[in-house]
């Protein structure tokens, strides 16, 4: 498996770390099929009852590459953005996320699919999909609105500023904010515990509890995924993308 992304199961929980520090553990296409290949087979591997996943150094994840979003779009159905999205909102065992940092974008979407979450004290939460001229994904226009309301959500995803670990917590999008250095084994814990309890009734709960909301999250990806990609080759996603790569401040001002 990628060295970007690093699986391993120890005490029946895999655990997966995004492991590209270098680049604040931007996501590749690769590191996105690596990631959906650990927990489809997590999923399939009876000794495992619970997926973990965090970020090595300084940031959880800061999103999608953006040289991906040039090079290599993930247009097609299977992409492996699809494949990623789809392993992690079907997976039937828990999902324990330990945000150690940075967590942008997909970084911050991702964890409304995840059961429980700590965040660093440090952690920075960002959603940057129109800063890019992007819309939302993976179901987080649905999702967001209904845990903090339209006009937060609204907030969050029209401007696109940094929030910070405590205002996560107070929008219920984590479940505890923990000194950094102590992360890792609070997290840890969370997980064990999971893993201790009985697992079928564990899965079975899980269930029930998406069961409200899966077909209307699985709606709103279809539209979102739609609506992204027809974005992504828009012009202005272009100049935000390229501003990005030259380090210099996107000029929205002659589109309409
Ligand atoms: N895609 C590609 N490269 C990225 C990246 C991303 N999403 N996030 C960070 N990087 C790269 C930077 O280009 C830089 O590369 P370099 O060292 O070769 O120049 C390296 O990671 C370190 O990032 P840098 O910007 O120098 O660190 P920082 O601490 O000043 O800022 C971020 C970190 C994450 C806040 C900033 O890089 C950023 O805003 N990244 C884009 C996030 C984003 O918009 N993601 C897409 C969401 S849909």
């Amino acid at each position: 498996m990628n060295n970007q992304v690093l699986t391993t199961t120890q005490e029946n929980i895999l655990k997966i770390q995004l492991n590209r520090p270098e680049k604040k553990n931007a996501l590749t296409l690769a590191m996105y099929a690596a990631i959906a290949e650990g927990i489809n087979q997590a999923e399939a591997d009876e000794a495992v009852r619970v997926i973990f996943i965090t970020g090595a150094g300084d940031a959880f994840t800061s999103g999608n590459d953006i040289m991906d979003f040039i090079q290599a779009p993930p247009l097609s159905d299977d992409s492996p953005v699809a494949r990623f999205l789809g392993a992690l909102t079907q997976a039937r065992k828990p999902i324990v996320a330990a945000v150690n940092g940075l967590a942008i974008g997909i970084g911050t979407t991702m964890l409304l699919h995840c059961d429980l979450v700590y965040a660093a004290a440090s952690a920075r939460f960002r959603l940057p999909f129109v800063n890019l001229a992007l819309v939302p994904e993976a179901g987080s226009s649905f999702l967001l609105p209904r845990l903090l309301g339209h006009q937060r959500a609204a907030e969050l995803l029209l401007l696109g500023d940094f929030f910070d670990a405590q205002t996560a917590y107070t929008f219920g999008l984590v479940n505890a904010v923990v000194e950094d250095a102590s992360l890792p084994d609070m997290a840890w814990q969370k997980a064990q515990q999971l893993a201790a309890q009985p697992p079928a009734a564990l899965r079975l709960t899980k269930s029930l509890l998406k069961r409200a909301t899966q077909a209307a999250a699985r709606e709103a990806m279809a539209e979102e995924l739609k609506r992204f990609r027809a974005q992504l080759q828009s012009p202005e996603a272009m100049e935000a993308l390229q501003a990005f790569m030259q380090r210099r401040k996107p000029d929205f001002s002659k589109f309409s």
